[in-house]
């Protein structure tokens, strides 16, 4: 894999959900000048697509840069292709951000581009990063095909689960529950995917005492990270949280924290637990999974880029 360098950072698009670990993964992005972010799409998922909206706006404001950080925001996708919407709220909170205070969720947001605009608008083939369901994607695979393979040269996605539970159903990831059909499509594309997922990013926690101890140089932050820790204490004994996403951006920055197996999946579309179940099948299609991962690279990257006064609100403390 390329390691990237700030002489030379991998273009990248970013398809989120945000979002209390997909605000840190953005967080690290955009703090990285080992990649170029593009342009960033939001999508349905934790929230519902208008509070992710918001929160991506926000999360561009907080960006600690020497001038804010002016990256291309479009719509990937506003509810799954054939199931009903329904989102995280208990995971994430009705804002879709914990308890960080964000403005009311106001913009039309009618009028802003769709992802297959934001790609064709790309001068080289990047690589596409998803962080919530696999629905933005599939729309513009069943769209525009051609595009994908023009613009799209790696995916990268967090999503699915092999050996590890579930975090959804005791056997289904959410993002890949959300919309069963849509990993379906994607998966059956055959475009070069990275499936990044629970067997991996559940042995990347932050601390709760870790969390507590932003309260102080990062109150916005906390105020994000401790709904997150809350709602893993009660659903699952853990005192810290699971930082999914923020894995799927450490892996393009350093290859080495991810060790791949390639193998054949299909998806389960029924419903009940196994909705949206990625399992291994000799007759599915093919992709690359990470099935280790070295946890502590990953972690201080988020502490040196991220927790450690990455935010505007320290630069004006
Ligand atoms: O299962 C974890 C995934 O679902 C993460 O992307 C998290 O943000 C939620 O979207
Ligand atoms: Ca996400």
């Amino acid at each position: 894999m390329p390691v990237p360098s700030p002489q030379s950072p991998i273009p990248v698009v970013i398809d989120t959900d945000p979002g209390i670990d997909d605000c840190l993964a953005l967080l690290l992005a955009l703090n990285s000048p080992e990649l170029d972010v593009r342009a960033i799409s939001i999508s349905y998922g934790n929230t519902v697509v208008e509070n992710a909206y918001r929160n991506a706006v926000e999360i561009l404001r907080k960006v600690k840069q020497p001038v804010p950080v002016r990256v291309p925001l479009g719509i990937g996708a506003r509810r799954p292709l054939k199931r009903q919407l329904q989102v995280a709220d208990d995971t994430h909170g009705p804002s879709g951000l914990g308890y960080a205070e964000v403005p009311p969720a106001g913009v039309i947001l009618d009028y802003v581009r769709p992802l297959e605009r934001l790609l064709a608008a790309q001068r080289e083939p990047v690589t596409l990063v998803t962080l919530g369901p696999a629905t933005s994607l599939a729309r513009v695979l069943r769209a525009n095909p051609g595009l994908v393979r023009d613009k799209v040269s790696r995916h990268v996605a967090m999503i699915g689960n092999i050996e590890a539970a579930g975090n959804q159903t005791r056997f289904s990831e959410f993002n890949a529950w959300c919309d069963p059909e849509a990993l379906a499509t994607v998966l059956a594309a055959e475009i070069p995917t990275e499936m990044i997922g629970l067997d991996v990013t559940r042995k990347v926690v932050i601390k709760g005492s870790e969390v507590e101890r932003l309260a102080q140089q990062s109150p916005w932050l906390h105020d994000a990270l401790r709904f997150y820790v809350e709602f893993h204490k009660k659903r699952e004994g853990l005192d810290g949280a699971v930082i999914n996403d923020v894995l799927a951006i450490a892996y393009l920055l350093q290859p080495e924290v991810l060790t791949f197996s390639d193998l054949r999946l299909t998806v389960d579309l029924d419903d009940g637990q196994s909705r949206g179940r990625t399992k291994l099948n000799p007759k599915g299609s093919f992709a690359r999974v990470a099935m280790e991962v070295h946890p502590p690279p990953v972690r201080r990257l988020l502490f040196e880029r991220v927790l450690a006064g990455a935010l505007v609100e320290e630069a004006m403390a």
